[in-house]
């Protein structure tokens, strides 16, 4: 099959991790004979060095003509005093925007061999960590109107955060179908003792079980969720939830399952058409280093080629593969317990090769 797969290298460590994705998908083509095409869109704070936006024409165009887009990282220190409409994560946002992938798919899952990473009690994280975050990604706060002003001399900052019923049940449906695939269970997280916009979603969701009898919905504020997450991460199977909580509980929920390096994500609309993505950030800290965990992006590939490409058979060759190396304990730092004796600490760039020719 012939794909062609926009690629969105970005900033900090992206361009190191990606390289690693690329290694694993051509390795892939190889074995799978099938045929990849990359066209690279230079996005984020690279683009404002280099046209100075975010998320130049040209480069969006790239991104909507491909079969998928796969996208390491943008942002850094570098762009943290350009003007709000110029900065970095905009061009993210706008991307995710223009390609309409209103549905952001995060699974947090324990890998067993990582079991010793996580920062919860061993008795918690053996009752077995294995759920999806379902985050709405093109609507509320994130996109409502925001404005800084000053009155009566001090500065007031405004963001509005505003959902219709049909972006939340556009997402309730992903998220009703996603629990009907896996255990049955969905919980709508929200905060409807305090925010109208969160007692409208309660309500949708209850409206739209009626037609998904055989998924339990039950209701959580945000708050309380963001605590039953490390008191009992076991009681979740699928989890929907509006833009903004849903970015907050995802670091959370990754950083239980060991490490924010290991969590691919897959952002999805109306078409097969999808951005994937790791869900951690650029890290400028270890930028350069050839230090960071690639394998977030190389399991976000392995999403792009199960949802967008019906490679099923490929995308377990890559999980397989994470799998065996994490058995024969090769180690980036975020997950090397220095203890340890029996782990290898290896490179960004020695990972992905070590999953690659395990294909
Ligand atoms: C994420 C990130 C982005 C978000 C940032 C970089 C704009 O944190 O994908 O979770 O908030 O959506
Ligand atoms: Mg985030």
């Amino acid at each position: 099959m012939k794909k062609n797969i926009a690629v969105i290298r970005g900033d900090g460590i992206g361009p190191q991790i990606i390289n690693e994705a690329i290694k694993v998908l051509k390795k892939i083509a190889e074995v799978f004979n099938h045929e990849f095409e990359y066209s690279f869109a230079c996005v984020g704070g690279e683009a404002i060095d280099k046209f100075g936006e975010p998320l130049p024409q040209s480069e969006l165009k790239k991104c909507l003509e491909a079969d998928s887009v796969l996208l390491g990282a943008v942002g850094g220190n570098k762009w943290n005093d350009v003007p709000p409409d110029k900065r970095p994560e905009k061009a993210l946002l706008k991307l995710r925007q223009a390609m309409g992938v209103y549905s952001n798919n995060r699974p947090a899952k324990i890998w067993r061999q990582l079991s010793d990473s996580s920062p919860l009690k061993k008795e918690i994280v053996d009752k077995g960590i294995d759920f999806i975050i379902v985050r709405e990604l093109t609507g509320g706060i994130y996109f409502g109107e925001h404005s800084t002003k000053e009155q009566n001399g001090q500065r007031i900052a405004t963001d509005i955060l505003t959902y219709s019923e049909k972006e939340i049940e556009r997402i309730g449906r992903i998220a009703f179908e996603t629990a009907q695939k896996r255990g049955g269970k969905l919980c709508s997280v929200e905060k409807s003792n305090v925010l109208d916009s969160s007692r409208l979603w309660k309500k949708v969701m209850h409206e739209l079980s009626k037609e998904y009898c055989d998924v339990e919905l039950s209701d959580m504020l945000v708050d309380n969720c963001a605590m039953q997450i490390v008191k009992d991460p076991s009681q979740f199977d699928v989890i929907v939830t509006e833009n903004m909580f849903g970015d907050i509980l995802s670091d959370e929920a990754s950083m239980i399952t060991g490490s924010i390096g290991m969590i691919p994500s897959s952002s999805l609309g109306s078409t097969k058409r999808g951005l994937y993505e790791p869900i951690h950030g650029s890290a400028p800290d270890i930028a350069g280093q050839n230090k960071a965990n690639p394998i977030g992006t190389i399991l976000s590939a392995a999403m792009m080629l199960k949802y967008s490409f019906n490679m099923e058979k490929e995308a377990e060759a890559i999980e397989k593969a994470v799998e065996a190396v994490l058995d024969e304990n090769y180690r980036t730092a975020d997950i090397f317990i220095k203890e340890n004796e029996e782990l290898k600490l290896v490179s960004c760039s020695e990972m992905g090769s070590l999953i690659a020719n395990r294909i």
